[in-house]
């Protein structure tokens, strides 16, 4: 199955949390191939997936040899002669880590220039980004920061959705509308609302009432579990995923139903 989905949101919302159980569920049973990737600065998905922390994973974007060998130019340069379509399909399966049937790969962040800067990491990045959203026939998650900069606007087009998750308060739904026209902007087609830690019907009111002609995903209840293993620092239903809330393994199959093939 193809299946790609950017998951964005204010800080904090739950933005991991939500990636690595939707990955785990999709990957449940052996149903679905899943890459996760870690777009974000600040990568802690590894975590939330259970990859054990004495398991570091270089992100795609410190691999120097890697980046020097395919793009043809020494990593934080700027300018000079490199290649722009560098080969990459052999980088999902060579540089990410597994777990559940999960394969997760940390992108990492280019140093110098900013995001608009053409050196030879951002080049590994963007080409990475497109070959997995375009060319890869599986289920691909990706936890953005905030914005959705990462996704270039040839790659967003064929993005399935994004997935802003907000919770019940002011300061998340406000950042939704911001997040909604970034999305738009760069071509996404479709945009959803997901509310993460509800606490019950009025907080799904609140959520619907506040973001008016936004299409909603669904709603992830506040969950003791969830909040326990954080403080433990272990993934939560680390035994077994099938303990997770039954709203995840439906929202889960809402995205599937997303799929074009
Ligand atoms: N449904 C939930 N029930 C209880 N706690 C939750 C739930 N979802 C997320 N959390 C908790 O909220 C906190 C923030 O979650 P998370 O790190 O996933 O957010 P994030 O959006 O990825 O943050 P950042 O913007 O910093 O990357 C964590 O402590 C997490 O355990
Ligand atoms: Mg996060």
């Amino acid at each position: 199955m193809s299946l790609k989905i950017a998951i964005g949101g204010k800080g904090g919302v739950g933005k991991t949390t939500v990636t690595a159980l939707l990955a785990r569920c999709l990957a449940a049973g052996e149903k679905n191939r899943v890459i996760a990737i870690d777009a974000d600065p600040v990568a802690n998905l590894a975590a939330g997936l259970g990859i054990p922390e004495d398991q570091p994973i270089t992100p795609i974007a410190e691999l120097r040899d890697l980046i020097a060998e395919r793009t043809g130019a020494e990593p934080g340069k700027m300018g000079g002669f490199f290649t722009l379509n560098p080969k990459v399909d052999d980088i999902p399966e060579r540089f990410s880590k597994e777990k559940d049937g999960v394969k997760l790969l940390v992108m990492g962040t280019v140093q110098s220039g900013g995001s608009g800067c053409i050196c030879p990491e951002s080049t590994i990045l963007k080409a990475l980004m497109t070959h997995l959203v375009l060319y890869r026939e599986e289920v691909v998650l990706m936890d953005m920061e905030a914005g959705v900069e990462h996704l270039g606007r040839a790659t967003s087009g064929s993005v399935d959705a994004l997935v802003v998750v907000v919770n019940p308060g002011a300061r998340s739904r406000h950042a939704a509308h911001k997040i909604r026209q970034l999305g738009q902007d760069i071509g996404i087609k479709k945009i959803l609302i997901l509310g993460n830690r509800v606490r019950g019907p009025e907080d799904e009111q609140l959520i619907r009432e506040s973001l008016p002609g936004f299409e909603i995903l669904g709603f992830i209840p506040e969950h003791d579990e969830i909040v326990a293993s954080d403080r433990n620092g272990q993934r939560p239903f680390d035994d077994t995923i099938d303990k997770a809330p039954k709203e995840l393994f439906s929202i889960a199959e809402s995205l599937t139903n997303l799929s074009s093939q």
